[in-house]
């Protein structure tokens, strides 16, 4: 089981379906040092293998913070010509695997979500963010850019423009700012409360629509219109052969909840 792996800075809980992944170095508010970014690529490689997991919220420990980003201390610290880049692949392998998983991945943001924290919630498909949160991208405050796919990730999410604003002023947004944004998907009082709703909504659909919702909506937005409808119609017609859809149109016509098995 998930949540028998002894991991060094991050932990795991399963209920059921939903399993919680947070982020546990609450002494520097959580920041990713290169072990907690091993870790999370290790932990989103066993989730994807997990057939019991239908659904991961992502979290940090303590009140004050999500992740308050890369870990500057370990930063300050690397040397050679490429340790910078090869900071930005790690982080980036890491955003790419929790991203690339075909169950539902939901960011609650409990407070500070800043540089790679934000990065990390980027890389949810859901965000909640407790009135509390804080969030930013401060980057360029210490002579950097984001380098765990900020960059590319904002911008797709809410556009350009917004994205420029948060990266070269630095500052920091609460939640209501986030909302009207499209940053964050829900504000909630209890945020890990609200995710875990969510994602019990989430697991009464089709496990294998859901992750072929994820990968229309991932291939798609790396390509042009015409290719990303093409993408769309090769995955509507895998999911119009599995069972789950015989089930799913047969309960709606028995007037049931249906009953999906992920085939
Ligand atoms: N890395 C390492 N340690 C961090 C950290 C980080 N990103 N953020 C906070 N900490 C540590 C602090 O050093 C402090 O440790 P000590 O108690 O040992 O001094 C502890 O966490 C508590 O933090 P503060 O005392 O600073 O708490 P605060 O309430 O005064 O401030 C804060 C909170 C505004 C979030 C402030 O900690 C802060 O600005 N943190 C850094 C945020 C930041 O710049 N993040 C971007 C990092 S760069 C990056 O992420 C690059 C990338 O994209 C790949």
């Amino acid at each position: 089981r998930l949540d028998e792996m002894e991991f060094e800075n991050i932990t795991i809980d399963q209920h059921g379906p939903i399993a919680v992944l947070t982020v546990n170095r609450p002494k520097a508010l959580n920041a990713l040092n290169g072990t907690t970014l091993s870790e999370l690529a290790m932990a989103a490689d066993l989730i994807a293998n997990d057939p019991e997991v239908g659904a991961l919220i992502v979290t940090g420990a303590g009140d004050k913070a999500f992740v308050a980003g890369a870990d500057i201390s370990e930063l300050a610290g690397l040397e050679g010509p490429f340790a910078g880049r090869d900071m930005s692949l790690l982080g980036q392998d890491a955003m790419t695997q929790l991203s690339n998983l075909p169950i539902p991945v939901i960011a609650a943001i409990g407070g500070y979500a800043l540089g790679g924290g934000l990065e990390l919630a980027l890389c949810c498909d859901i965000r909640i963010a407790s009135p509390r949160a804080r969030m930013g991208l401060p980057e360029v405050t210490l002579g950097l850019l984001p380098g765990f796919a900020g960059t590319q990730r904002l911008p797709r999410l809410i556009g350009a423009g917004r994205a420029l604003d948060l990266m070269l002023t630095a500052r920091q947004i609460g939640a209501e700012e986030a909302l009207s944004m499209g940053l964050v998907n829900y504000v909630a009082d209890d945020p890990l409360q609200k995710a875990r709703e969510v994602a019990e909504q989430i697991v009464k659909n089709g496990p294998l629509a859901i992750s072929l919702v994820k990968e229309a909506v991932r291939r798609g937005l790396a390509t042009d219109l015409e290719a990303g409808m093409e993408i769309e119609a090769d995955l509507f017609g895998l999911a119009f052969a599995t069972s789950d859809f015989k089930e799913g149109t047969k309960a709606f016509l028995e007037k049931r909840p249906a009953e999906f098995k992920g085939e």
